[in-house]
């Protein structure tokens, strides 16, 4: 068992049982997250056991060590710096064309929903052929609608196939015909599939293609909810309107809404030999999870945690007090890409889709799944320009 032998007060570090995952060391804890970045007793790949039966054991998500390593730089020179150069304007024409079709009344997640799948279905596949672009939507949109009930992943007995009726045999399926989507279009010099094959020659496409599966599944829900709460966020501080002329601010704003709601909870790291963190004694098998919820709420880094106020963020944090891609080595990598995103599609939705929340909703956040989500879809309606 875990045993608690320090009872600081204020120390935001405690132990409790998370489903699925039993007694659970959590910790906002600044010092005690910088004690668990990088230590080499704790593994993060472990820690996601449940989706090893869809992802396979091969893409970077689910590796340690040196082979963590290793498949991390094949992936993310494609979501950084000059290889970002080109989606700006691939995100501003999918903002427009999906903002253009919302009716009076929408929900504001399900259209950055939409708006993300849209454009990573672009950005993997390119944007020549539109037969193309429509069957990648389809089928990411059916595989990643897999992860929605996704009770066999964490339940073994449940994964057996049993046809295309049974939830495995369905999961299996999807993912089949996304994994013969992207070998299709690997070798055509198109978007980022062939811009991974072109850097990554002697990788089998098999295994590059089980890091697309990754980025996808890791890449277009988080930054799906990011958005939703940022538009709400948005709109209910009153900072919309700045936001659409000012980079910074929305830059700001961005920042101060993942701080106060930020879509991954908390990190998962396994107890590889025993080890003493934040005065816990934890051996063997054990999780331990520093929380971006609690680090972010944490007063005394943060005062007034639940007040919106995106000039916190004119200086730059504390370390690991502000930790909404994770931190250290297993860093999001999506981290570059998604940020730009975020900035595009905000920016020009504040800009082409005059809107506000529906009457009498304020943002409060639910647990859907793995992620935080703000409630009820973010319910939205279309004002008229003035
Ligand atoms: C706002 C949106 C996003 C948020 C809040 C987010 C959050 C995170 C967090 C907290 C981690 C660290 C997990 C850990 O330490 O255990 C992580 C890792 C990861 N993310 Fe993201 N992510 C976002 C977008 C994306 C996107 C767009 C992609 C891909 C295009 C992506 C791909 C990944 C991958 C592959 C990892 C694993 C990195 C590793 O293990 O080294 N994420 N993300």
């Amino acid at each position: 068992m875990l045993r608690r032998d320090v009872a600081e007060e204020g120390r935001h570090t405690y132990v409790r049982p998370l489903p699925t995952l039993g007694p659970t060391l959590l910790t906002g804890d600044p010092e005690a997250v910088a004690e668990i970045v990088n230590h080499p007793a704790l593994d993060a790949g472990r820690g996601i056991v449940g989706l090893r039966a869809i992802l396979g054991s091969r893409s970077l998500i689910m590796s340690d060590g040196e082979e963590h390593t290793r498949r991390k730089a094949v992936v993310a020179p494609s979501l950084r710096g000059s290889a970002l150069d080109a989606y700006p304007p691939l995100f501003e024409r999918v903002t427009r064309e999906l903002a253009a079709t919302v009716p009076q009344r929408f929900s504001g997640h399900a259209l950055v929903h939409a708006i993300s799948l849209h454009a990573i279905a672009r950005v993997m596949f390119g944007e020549q052929d539109p037969a193309t672009t429509r069957e990648a939507v389809h089928q990411i949109d059916r595989f990643l609608g897999t992860f929605h009930h996704p009770l066999p992943l964490f339940v073994q007995p449940l994964q057996v196939d049993l046809g295309r009726w049974s939830g495995w045999g369905r999961a299996l399926r999807r993912k089949r015909a996304v994994v013969e989507l992207c070998l299709a279009h690997l070798d055509r010099g198109h978007g980022m599939l062939a811009e991974l094959r072109s850097r990554a020659p002697d990788v089998p496409a098999e295994e590059l293609v089980d890091e697309v599966l990754a980025l996808l599944l890791f890449g277009h829900d988080t930054g799906a909810a990011a958005m939703a709460w940022a538009l709400a966020h948005l709109h209910a501080h009153g900072h919309a309107e700045r936001a659409a002329e000012d980079e910074a601010w929305l830059e700001a704003c961005l920042r101060e809404s993942m701080r106060i709601c930020p879509v991954v909870p908390h990190l998962t790291r396994v107890v590889r030999e025993p080890v003493r963190i934040g005065g816990f004694d934890l051996v063997e098998g054990q999780r331990v999870a520093p929380s971006p919820w609690l680090a972010h709420h944490h007063p005394a880094w943060w005062p007034e945690p639940d007040r919106f106020d995106p000039a916190r963020f004119e200086r730059p944090p504390a370390p690991n007090t502000w930790f909404p891609f994770g931190l250290g080595a297993r860093v999001c990598v999506g981290r570059p890409f998604v940020m730009l995103q975020m900035r595009v599609v905000l920016g020009t939705l504040l800009r082409v889709l005059p809107a506000r929340l529906a009457e009498g909703w304020a943002p409060r956040p639910v647990r859907r799944l793995v992620l935080v989500v703000p409630d009820r879809g973010v319910p939205m309606e279309r004002v008229s320009a003035p």
